[in-house]
């Protein structure tokens, strides 16, 4: 596991866009996991720039989101279709037909589509990059405290801190979703690279948890620790909670030194 230490939610971003843009320019077939929610915005308009700047290409790429929630049509102002949309396929050149984010407007049949839309990862070949941002109790994707650590794709339902966090940007009560189609842990874990992302001191007691704490699907980021290939990108305040600051500083000073491709 690699902790990587910036100083702030820009510097986050940049390096986190080097790292997506190497990915990309390395298999222009890459298959991407994405997600949604304030962290990754940075990321999105760094990838943008460097899609208009550099011609950096994603018209052989392919996408997968790791949710949506159930109930929000694409067109939804709050849905993760129109947030992607927004964000990131409107800047970009990834063809739409290679887009892939769970259908929120399902109802019923949930676990065959859900298997549907595992297979169709598979069929991809796997992915090759995932970003993950982290929830303050710990979810990756919408894996909410004490989901199976070998879950898949799945209806799952919301935690209440989920639900009230997303109160704010409702404006209608009724609308506030309260379950969600997520990717599960272990689609995740199967994810060839996985990249985490968080900033701001809101996330630092989960960050703590999910690095230097114990296993558990208590804090469903934890997880993330039996992966082979993860890189947590954070910044100082994020990093805030963790007490091995200095020891994660000499890993990256050597990884530098001795195995550079681990980070490129
Ligand atoms: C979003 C997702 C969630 C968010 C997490 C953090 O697709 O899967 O796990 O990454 O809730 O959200 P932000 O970045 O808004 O703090």
């Amino acid at each position: 596991m690699l902790v990587v230490l910036k100083k702030d939610y820009d510097e986050v971003s940049r390096e986190a866009a080097r790292i997506v843009a190497g990915a990309v320019r390395s298999k222009p077939s890459v298959v991407l996991g994405l997600a949604t929610g304030s962290t990754p915005l940075g990321l999105y308009r760094e990838l943008a720039a460097l899609h208009r700047a550099e011609a950096l290409d994603f018209s052989q790429a392919t996408s997968f989101n790791l949710d949506e929630y159930l109930g929000l049509a694409p067109s939804h102002p709050q849905s993760f279709h129109h947030f992607m949309e927004q964000n990131f396929f409107s800047q970009v050149n990834l063809p739409r037909h290679r887009r892939h984010i769970p259908d929120g407007t399902i109802q019923g049949d949930y676990d065959a589509y859900c298997a549907r839309y595992e297979q169709a990862i598979k069929s991809a070949g796997g992915i090759d990059l995932q970003i993950l941002g982290i929830g303050r109790n710990g979810h990756i994707g919408f894996n909410e405290p004490t989901s199976s650590l070998a879950s898949r794709t799945r209806l799952k339902a919301l935690s209440r801190e989920t639900i009230e966090d997303n109160r704010q940007v409702f404006a209608d009560e009724g609308e506030v979703p309260r379950c969600a189609i997520t990717m599960g842990i272990g689609t995740i874990l199967e994810s060839r690279r996985v990249l985490l992302l968080a900033a701001g001191r809101s996330k630092a007691a989960a960050v703590a948890k999910a690095i230097e704490g114990p296993i558990t699907s208590s804090v469903s980021a934890s997880a993330l620790q039996m992966h082979p290939d993860v890189t947590f990108l954070i910044d100082e305040e994020a990093a805030y909670s963790l007490t091995q600051r200095d020891y994660y500083r000499h890993v990256l000073e050597m990884t530098r030194l001795l195995t550079p491709e681990r980070l490129s």
